[in-house]
């Protein structure tokens, strides 16, 4: 537990982010005891609160989410709320960023680590940067430290991307950047790396000789839910695909690191997504759910794309030739996250009844690993059927599984940068992606619709595929 102070500043305190996620994932590092011993909370925002009015809100967040019983955790509450505060200022300013400097100051001594979390929309993004430099509050010989974090978009496409991160390298140093990408704090992401380079058994088989293709398949039940506005000017391959999916299959098809380190796992990410071919139309289908365009926020015209089904292919040796599947939409008919690998089929059917093995590593809910081998059937006759080895997280560790906000923000505390996204790797994948979202732009076509709630990923059939029955291909 670092005995430094330590003040963690919300930017943009009472927005979304800060008040689903980022409040709650403090307040459990809290409780479970992994914030430094002296540390403050400062919001900043610019709706004009004060302490009182700040500890109330984050006191309802707690409240609601936790539920906290009578007893040690409704004084857990008490304590963290007396470490919360809240600073109004506008995000341009950089006055209000001096006084929030001397606020700072006074809570945790002229001496504090600084954590900045920048939990803003990206108009306000590059001019609130050029603010905390100028209220010296990035200056790393001021302080022992001084971090910030800032959350995607980075960017809309590859120019823009890296004209932001030009941009930022001015203000920030590449080590003081976090860039956050919270899939790669799930521990079923995380794990990706234990599975693959910790079992003897698995690196002979993880390759094109092996392996006949590999699904990654995000789906949610949900359709834009009041975040339409943002939505709509990204669209879901922006959103999801170009970091969380990329970042996903860049970890199932990259080569072994030599170290474990943060630069070593950004070079060989870096790497496969270089190898990756960009996604083309005729390999990409895309879809707009029903009652999408009617949404507040969202123009009539609009032809953002909130499903997209695209195949990818990755041109190293050990993967040329290997489809790897990429669904990811939103209104679906279930909340699930998935990779799927499916191994080649033995040259000799010498079973009735066997199938395809398969290994199925289901990211969320229920976090789950499952290798599905052919098993004898028991009885008489010499006939297999396939059966599902699996491992469920809930079953088989008594934690509760961290949530994918409390491990990143208690790794920027501990200064450890592995599961932060690096610019190159950043850089490589938006190539995959910007070649396609340009030229639907170009075209500017509305994708078909699907109704709410339907079947992924057979919702768009590929026309070698055959449709489950009920569900029709479009035209
Ligand atoms: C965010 C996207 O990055 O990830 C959202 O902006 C999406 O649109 C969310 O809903 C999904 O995250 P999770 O952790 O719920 O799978």
């Amino acid at each position: 537990r670092p005995t430094t102070p330590t003040s963690i500043v919300i930017i943009g305190a009472s927005g979304d982010l800060a008040r689903k996620k980022l409040i709650p994932a403090l307040f459990h590092l809290f409780c479970n005891g992994f914030l430094p011993e002296r540390f403050r909370v400062v919001g900043f925002a610019r709706t004009p609160l004060d302490d009182e009015s700040f500890r109330q809100e984050v006191a309802e967040t707690l409240t609601t989410r936790f539920q906290p019983e009578p007893g040690e955790c409704a004084l857990a509450v008490g304590h963290f709320l007396k470490r919360c505060h809240y600073h109004q200022g506008q995000y341009t300013r950089a006055d209000d960023f001096r006084t929030l400097g001397r606020r700072i100051e006074g809570l945790a001594g002229p001496r504090s680590g600084l954590l900045l979390y920048m939990a803003i929309p990206p108009d306000v993004f590059l001019d609130t940067a050029r603010s905390i430099r100028a209220a010296g509050l990035a200056d790393e010989e001021e302080r022992p430290w001084s971090r910030v974090v800032i959350e995607k978009p980075f960017g809309r496409d590859t120019a823009s991307s890296s004209e932001l991160t030009r941009a930022l390298g001015k203000i920030f140093s590449e080590n003081q950047t976090y860039r956050i990408d919270h899939y790669l704090g799930k521990e079923a992401i995380q794990n990706l790396l234990a599975l693959r380079f910790g079992n003897r058994i698995l690196e002979p088989l993880w390759n094109r000789e092996h392996i006949e293709s590999v699904e990654i398949c995000f789906s949610e039940d949900i359709g834009t839910q009041g975040r339409a506005g943002y939505f709509d000017r990204f669209g879901i391959i922006r959103d999801v695909v170009q970091n969380h999916l990329l970042q996903a299959l860049a970890l199932v098809a990259m080569e072994q690191p030599i170290r474990l380190t943060p630069g070593e796992i950004a070079r060989e990410k870096d790497r496969v997504l270089r190898a990756t071919r960009p996604m083309n139309a005729a390999s990409t289908l895309v879809g707009q759910y029903e009652g999408y365009r009617q949404e507040p926020g969202v123009p009539e015209d609009s032809i953002t794309e909130t499903f997209v089904r695209t195949t990818l292919h990755v041109d190293t040796p050990r993967w040329y030739g290997v489809p790897f599947e990429i669904t990811a939409g939103k209104a679906l008919a279930e909340r699930k996250t998935e990779i799927l690998v499916r191994f080649r089929d033995l040259p000799v059917a010498f079973f009735p009844g066997a199938a395809t093995n398969t290994l199925r590593i289901r990211i969320q809910p229920d976090e789950e690993i499952e290798l599905q081998l052919n098993n004898k059937v028991p009885g008489m006759n010499m006939t297999v059927t396939p059966v599902g080895l699996n491992m469920l997280y809930q079953q088989e560790f008594a934690t509760a599984l961290p949530e994918a906000y409390e491990r990143l923000l208690l790794d920027v505390l501990r200064g450890d940068r592995s599961l932060f996204i690096q610019q190159e790797e950043l850089a490589a994948a938006w190539e995959v992606v910007t070649p396609y979202l340009q030229e639907r732009e170009r075209l500017l076509k509305r994708p078909p619709e699907y109704p709410y709630g339907c079947q992924a990923p057979h919702i768009f059939l590929r026309s070698d595929e055959t449709p489950y029955p009920g569900e029709e291909a479009p035209e």
